[in-house]
């Protein structure tokens, strides 16, 4: 039996304390991490000038530096119109109010399906739960895989389909000026690019009665090369170099990219993949939109050549995300990085 009961679920039946299964042992609750709340400095880069002859190299620059100090940064004028990005995240929030039934035929804790509806991270395993439900869908080649996401509400396909394509747009444009960061020639991931996946995980955080003690997503990093995401609202929260959580601010229409494992793998430490959660709130429901772009499960990935050299030496072990999976399910660990086995 695959059906469980959605956080969504739950909080209607109005409740003023949390179940115990999504209280956290107290080390790992959010208040007592140290939070700073200065994040003000947070690299928020303006894109505008992304095919300008000119201004293309200080863009290169600032994406560099973000990359190399953080892994993180929000971009502004990133090209995807308002009203798609709207429109996507309306059509979420439609999803998660459908009655039970029409989501739990996508219900399922095999992480290699297409289409995946669930809670927590992965309620079959999960020790303690987390206060999300979502939906993952594959979207890329989006002709693929688009007739398999739901068909309820009855606008989903088309709208999160636009904001697929438009995000997959931008990933490219933005791949180019990482990987020129880099010093590589920025067509260097091309077939990569192309023949690799997109997850789209659209999270739907309900407001939470006692969000001290809980979490949306608990501390990690993401797998694949880049992910791109669109939130509703503030509860992202990003972990620097000194352990700290930094609270990712709103901005309205930003878009929030990280670099993921692959990268910090091929790059070879220069880029880093950040390691984040999600925190809660008493007020409002949160969405977030989560475009997950990664080079192919088996595709062996490894210290790009062009950035070895005796100032810097191989730092990670070639290996591919198909691996790791094989390795974390033969351990029975839910939870592992990536890039740890690879060090
Ligand atoms: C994620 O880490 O994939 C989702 C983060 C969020 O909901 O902000
Ligand atoms: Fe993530």
């Amino acid at each position: 039996d695959t059906s469980f009961t959605s956080v969504v679920e739950l909080t209607q039946k109005c409740q003023h304390n949390i179940p115990e299964q999504y209280i956290l042992p107290p080390s790992q609750r959010p208040n007592t991490s140290h939070v700073d709340n200065i994040s003000t400095s947070l690299p928020v880069i303006d894109l505008s000038m992304m095919n300008h002859p000119t201004h293309r190299c200080q863009l290169i620059d600032k994406v560099y530096a973000a990359c190399n100090q953080l892994g993180f940064f929000q971009v502004i004028n990133h090209g995807i119109p308002t009203l798609v990005m709207k429109d996507a995240l309306d059509s979420a929030e439609e999803f998660f109010t459908l009655p039970s039934d029409e989501k739990m035929c996508f219900a399922s804790a095999d992480v290699h399906k297409p289409v995946r509806y669930g809670t927590s991270m992965n309620h079959e395993l999960d020790q303690v739960f987390y206060w999300r439900d979502f939906i993952k869908h594959y979207a890329n080649p989006l002709s693929q895989w688009i007739h398999l996401w739901p068909s309820k509400p009855t606008n989903y396909k088309e709208k999160m389909g636009s904001y697929a394509e438009a995000v997959n747009v931008l990933q490219k444009k933005l791949m180019e000026v990482v990987l020129e960061g880099l010093g590589l020639n920025g067509n260097y991931l091309h077939d990569d690019i192309k023949e690799g996946s997109q997850v789209m995980a659209v999270n739907c955080y309900p407001s939470c009665p006692e969000p001290d003690l809980a979490l949306g997503m608990p501390p990690h990093t993401d797998y694949g090369t880049l992910t791109i995401l669109y939130q509703s609202q503030q509860g992202l929260e990003i972990m620097d170099h000194n352990k700290k959580w930094h609270p990712v601010p709103f901005i309205k229409d930003a878009l929030i990219v990280q670099v993921g494992d692959q990268f910090e793998v091929m790059s070879n430490g220069r880029y880093k993949s950040i390691p984040h959660r999600v925190i809660l709130n008493v007020q409002k429901k949160r969405f977030s939109i989560a475009s997950i772009h990664s080079m192919h499960l088996d595709k062996k990935v490894g210290p790009a050549p062009e950035v070895v050299d005796e100032q810097h030496p191989v730092s990670y072990k070639e290996g591919s995300f198909g691996e790791f999976l094989a390795y974390i399910s033969a351990k029975s660990l839910t939870e592992g990085k990536y890039i740890d086995t690879l060090k």
